[in-house]
């Protein structure tokens, strides 16, 4: 009686540390509320077999230890019906209930009503596209969602393996190159917002030198700013302060890949931006010129000692293009 209610009591104390830190990220869709409880449930119960087995190993040790003097052996003990049907039929019950609720989570977030908002999710070496085909194809390298609207989110990749990731919605999912070797053309996942607010979008694929930079953001906004939004295709495509040309920077993950101080921007996988004019002047044109044609023709001219064909193409405005020029170009900061 003693050994179970030591058990109980580091249960319980352990339970209070994992429930009462935040761990976890902000929950910000209905699917990752089903996650966490599938996570919560599990998590629980180790913790409760886990305190009860090293509560009572703990107490066995010190009460039950050989004393200086003792050199007899201990009691032959051998089987003991009881404990064993019990620590068989409790497993079975708990391995059941972790199955149930996982089946009943997964079902639900894979299941996704006839409103779900479609987005056609291009990645590629270091960038997210997304596309809208309910919105005349209205593309955007920031995810824009409505909120409380079911999203259903259909990947693809240009080059090498993706990986979708927002922690505070929850769902994961690979974007798979190459369909003829595959033989999956798109992966999706589910999900639906339930906070409105900003979200890292995270490359959680190993997938070559900007990995770790390969980010955007989705941007969870109310059902009538969303459609305001796609209906006026795209506009101000930033936001969050600064300059257009700033926050172009910014939400089409220029720093993924380059170096560019006025942003913070620390990649190395294009040229450095900080040294455009030395650039323009190799090859013989004028900055602006120069610049935006860098942005819209990458492979017109490629600055010795990087790669051509690694720039994608951002599907940018022509306005937007001047706007991000003149920040480059350090005239509109
Ligand atoms: Cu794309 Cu990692």
């Amino acid at each position: 009686m003693r050994l179970i209610a030591v058990g109980l009591a580091a249960g319980a104390a352990v339970l209070l540390v994992a429930l009462f830190v935040p761990w976890l990220p902000p929950v910000a869709s209905k699917e990752r509320e089903r996650i966490d409880l599938v996570f919560w449930v599990t998590t629980g119960i180790c913790i409760f077999v886990f305190a009860i087995v090293a509560g009572v190993s703990i107490y066995a040790v010190w009460k039950f230890r050989a004393r200086p003097d003792d050199e007899s052996d201990g009691p032959p003990i051998h089987g003991h019906t009881g404990l064993e049907i019990a620590w068989t039929a409790v497993p079975v019950v708990l391995v059941t209930t972790i199955a149930i609720v996982s089946a009943v989570a997964l079902a639900k977030n894979g299941s996704y009503p006839s409103n779900t908002l479609q987005i056609n999710v291009t990645a590629q070496q270091f960038a997210w596209t997304f596309q809208y085909p309910a919105y005349h194809n209205l593309t955007s390298s920031v995810l824009r969602l409505p909120i409380d609207r079911p999203v259903r989110l259909n990947l693809t990749s240009k080059d090498v393996i993706h990986s979708f990731w927002v922690p505070e919605f929850g769902q994961k999912q690979d974007a798979l190159p190459y369909p003829e070797v595959t033989h999956v053309k798109v992966t999706a996942t589910e999900l639906t917002p339930t906070k409105s607010d900003w979200y890292p979008v995270i490359c959680t694929e190993l997938c070559g030198l900007g990995h770790a930079y390969m980010r955007s953001w989705a941007i969870v906004m109310p059902q009538a700013g969303f459609e305001r939004w796609a209906r006026g295709q795209g506009g101000q495509q930033g936001g969050g302060g600064g300059s257009a040309g700033a926050s172009l920077f910014k939400t089409n993950g220029c720093g993924s890949c380059h170096t560019f101080k006025a942003a913070s921007a620390t990649g190395t996988v294009g040229p450095d931006l900080d040294k455009l004019s030395q650039y323009a002047k190799q090859a013989g044109k004028p900055l602006d010129a120069f610049v935006t044609q860098s942005i819209t023709d990458p492979n017109a001219y490629v600055q010795p000692g990087y790669k051509p064909n690694v720039m994608p193409d951002f599907n940018l405005s022509s306005q937007q293009v001047a706007a991000l020029v003149q920040y480059l170009t350090g005239k509109g900061s």
